[in-house]
């Protein structure tokens, strides 16, 4: 028996895409701890781009199909999946200037053009679902005028730890939070004025010690204001996500949130239709609040449809009880939609760094 090489493998696995960049795993050097044994039997590790590929089953598939193939003398195929995430900067009009969260390798603004259409309860169990994908992930309440994230986590009346000058994010369920709420009496309303709510806004994202994350959340007032702006000039957002009910998809507050973002030079990663439908007992949906609104208004704007979450009481209960539904519901619907529509953002997200590191288009925004 002539033994296999690690070069052998590697020209094997030339042969297998990585489907959304369009590459082979060897050229987008995605091969990792190539090992041969003693019976020929063959190891190595995919570096996938996001723990929350949605691929990873094709993947592992083509490669040991692709062995199998070239290779047939090869014992038993292992093919160990990891991930490191990428950071590309954005194409954002956030040029040159210095950014003040270089550990941070992605920024994802979640955003509406109303309140009342699940904005926070999707920022936050997005989140959630990303960290237990395994990403480091970091959520920042940036709704000054009505933050729900304490609520949200059973967090109410928690106070963050100052060390060494820097706010100390409370962390829970994976994942690090912050928010004004944590700051402030919470039956205490604040009547921010622009100027207070943008240096608030600075505030929660350079006086925090945030740490190395792969993915930092923001979750956005509604409609278009100084805190989005405040965000757009002081960061290189990745993209936005945009959260809509159906029968809010027709108004015109959606569309002016996407024209804002688009303003600011923000990508838009896409769309989720939050209340989507209602999942009856037998398995069908119900769409009470009529079909086909958001995929309609993604298209006709250009933009991805991310997902679709349906309506429900435990949607709202876990919102309540400050147990995000993926962690008290996590066989669900809308925990599987919630799953389905993170490993999609995090597509995006890795897509848009494949061609913004080929351009170089933000090159002052490297990886480590
Ligand atoms: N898919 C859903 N099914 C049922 N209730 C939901 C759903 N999404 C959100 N809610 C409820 O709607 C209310 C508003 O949601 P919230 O996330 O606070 O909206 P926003 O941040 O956009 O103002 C909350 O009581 C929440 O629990
Ligand atoms: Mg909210």
């Amino acid at each position: 028996m002539t033994a296999i090489t690690g070069t052998q493998i590697l020209e094997a696995l030339e042969n297998v895409m990585e489907p959304d960049l369009k590459k082979d795993l060897v050229s987008l050097n995605m091969i990792k701890d190539i090992k041969v044994g003693a019976d020929n039997s063959v190891s190595f590790s995919v570096e996938l781009t996001t723990p929350a590929c949605p691929m990873k089953d094709h993947i592992r598939n083509a490669c040991t199909a692709a062995i199998r193939e070239h290779l047939p003398e090869a014992g038993e195929i292992t093919v160990n999946l990891t991930s490191k995430v990428t950071s590309g900067g954005s194409c954002s009009g956030h040029g040159e200037k210095p950014n003040p969260l270089p550990n941070v390798k992605n920024i994802i603004a979640v955003g509406s053009g109303k309140g009342g259409v699940g904005k926070s309860t999707i920022a936050v169990n997005l989140a959630v679902s990303l960290a237990r994908s395994g990403a480091k992930v970091g959520l920042i309440d940036a709704d000054l005028y009505g933050p729900s994230i304490p609520t949200m986590f059973g967090l109410v009346n928690k106070r963050p730890e100052v060390r060494d000058k820097s706010l100390i994010p409370l962390e829970k369920y994976g994942v690090k939070l912050m928010s004004i709420g944590f700051l402030i009496e919470s039956d205490n309303p604040v009547l921010w004025r622009g100027p207070m709510a943008s240096s608030a806004m600075k505030q929660l994202i350079t006086e925090v010690a945030w740490g190395d994350l792969d993915y930092l959340i923001f979750d956005l007032p509604p409609g278009t204001g100084d805190i989005q702006l405040t965000l757009a000039q002081m960061l290189p957002v990745c993209g936005a996500v945009i959260v809509t009910t159906p029968q809010n998809v027709a108004l015109s507050d959606v569309a002016k949130a996407v024209t804002m973002f688009r303003k600011v030079n923000i990508p838009l990663l896409g769309l989720i239709e939050n209340m989507s439908y209602y999942l009856l007992p037998d398995g069908t949906k119900d769409y009470i609040f009529g079909k086909g609104g958001g995929e309609k208004f993604a298209k006709a704007q250009g933009i991805t449809l991310l997902g679709s979450i349906p309506i429900g009481g435990m949607v709202r209960e876990g919102g309540d009880s400050g147990k995000p539904f993926v962690v008290e519901f996590p066989e669900s619907e809308a925990t599987e939609s919630i799953n389905r529509a993170a490993s999609e953002v995090a597509r995006q997200i890795s897509i848009r760094n494949a061609t913004a590191s080929n351009s170089n288009c933000c090159s002052h925004h490297t990886e480590e």
